[in-house]
């Protein structure tokens, strides 16, 4: 496995990840994405929303504000309820969570968990409200606070009725969005696993209250499954059930998909049955009927939910992870690869022309202009073959084409294979078809 500070060179080296406002020393734990970072991400959100939305008949998305009305949250329970327990060290003046102190490192040396020295001195856990507070127009009073949204669900629960109306829906039916999410987290770090800024792929599947038990496991395989097509190792993911103590304040059962990240299994998406939690709670509160009319049987049904809610940031950390690879070679040469499945990899086709000349590099740049709307694509002709080679298997390009004096003669190129390091030779009008089928296994 990755250790930590290898992967975050790598991403600072060849533009994944950078941590912003560098230039004035970095601040409180947030991360910028670089422009093979942001495509990471963007395709792993693409993945998401095509196979969550757009491949599904009963599952529409939507896009809502990060600003609410400061109501939502009062109903919704984060306001009174969305605590973090801490404690405090009276040795060190450390704070820590008390669910994570596992996670947590004392401050002084030799490095140990909080608690672990011999004269650490840990308080009773006190709780502490994790929701970002800002003020909405220029009138400095109590009346103008609102929160930034700590998840993306609620904007689903308040539209439920304009989204199930307009759209003329029928139980079961899913709302999905993608988009930030903001907690003020005690506890940040372990490159950007948490951070108080982050983005979320949440779906909420409206259900009638008898197919809820049932919903909740076909979403836990269904998740599970989705993480294995895009190309997370099976060895690495598990699921596991929260006990009744540990459930958010909202659910009747969760399951975690976990990840085994350097520091141990953790939380990659949660699957919580929310039963009618969210809807009671939102009519009671507003004096709105949000309900679903069954219309064989006139019957007023609230529906329970069912909610994959998975981190969008922290699946692109989890990509990093497990793509990482240092590979000894036959010859005893070292090389680094991610090997990103193609659904997901930043740059899918590298296009090489042999050498700068000979019509090499315009017929490159031809093959680069044919796939372009196809998927992700870059041209590079600096360096030997090897080097560029290298500096693909680093970024984690599944596949590179080269352009050599045959091209000109037979219109085919030599499509090299990042995993295997085979060489084929492919026609050109092929290459599309080819990598598509690789990205389907
Ligand atoms: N609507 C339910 C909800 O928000 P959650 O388990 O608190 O549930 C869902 O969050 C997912 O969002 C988590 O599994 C994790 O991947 C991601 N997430 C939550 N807090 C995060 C943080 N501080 N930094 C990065 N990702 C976070």
């Amino acid at each position: 496995m990755v250790a930590l500070d290898v992967l975050r060179s790598l991403c600072k080296r060849r533009g994944f990840v950078f941590q912003a406002s560098e230039i004035y020393g970095g601040f409180e734990s947030t991360w910028d994405f670089g422009p093979l970072g942001v495509e990471l991400k963007r395709r792993i959100a693409d993945a998401w929303w095509r196979d969550m939305v757009v491949s599904r008949e009963d599952i529409v998305g939507i896009d809502s504000a990060i600003l609410q009305s400061p109501k939502v949250w009062d109903t919704s329970g984060h306001v009174s309820g969305f605590n973090d327990p801490l404690v405090d060290c009276k040795t060190c003046q450390g704070r820590f969570r008390a669910d994570q102190l596992q996670e947590s490192a004392c401050p002084r040396k030799p490095s140990k968990h909080p608690g672990e020295h011999g004269d650490c001195d840990l308080t009773e856990p006190r709780q502490f409200n994790m929701m970002f507070k800002t003020r909405v127009g220029p009138v400095e009073d109590s009346a103008a606070i609102a929160y930034l949204r700590p998840e993306t669900a609620q904007g689903i629960f308040t539209n439920f009725l304009n989204v199930q109306q307009s759209m003329r829906l029928k139980l079961p039916f899913g709302i999905a969005q993608i988009g930030k999410s903001f907690r003020n987290e005690i506890v940040t770090g372990n490159f950007f696993f948490r951070t108080r800024e982050f983005e979320q792929m949440e779906m909420e599947y409206f259900c009638r209250p008898e197919q809820a038990a049932d919903l909740y496991g076909y979403w836990i395989k269904e998740r599970l499954n989705w993480y294995h097509s895009i190309g997370i190792s099976p060895d690495n993911l598990r699921a596991e059930e929260h006990a009744e103590k540990d459930l958010a304040h909202y659910a009747a059962a969760c399951t975690d998909i976990e990840y085994r990240y350097p520091w141990g299994w953790g939380e990659l998406e949660g699957i919580a049955n929310r039963t009618d939690f969210d809807l009671n709670a939102h009519a009671q509160a507003t004096g709105k009927k949000l309900q679903w009319m069954d219309p064989q049987t006139n019957e007023w049904i609230t529906p329970h939910v069912v909610e994959p809610a998975a981190g969008l940031t922290r699946t692109v950390l989890v990509a990093l992870m497990d793509a990482y690879d240092d590979e000894t070679l036959e010859d005893g040469s070292e090389r680094n690869v991610l090997r990103f499945h193609p659904r997901i990899a930043p740059v899918t086709l590298a296009v090489f022309p042999l050498v700068k000349k000979e019509g090499m590099p315009e017929k490159a740049r031809e093959i680069l202009k044919r796939y372009l709307d196809r998927f992700p694509c870059l041209y590079d002709a600096g360096g030997a073959i090897g080097r560029r080679y290298r500096r693909q298997d680093e970024i984690g390009t599944p596949f590179c084409a080269t352009v050599d004096g045959q091209t000109l003669e037979d219109g085919t190129v030599t499509l090299r294979d990042r995993d295997t390091m085979k060489q084929d030779r492919v026609k050109i009008e092929a290459l599309g078809d080819h990598i598509d089928e690789a990205s389907r296994r």
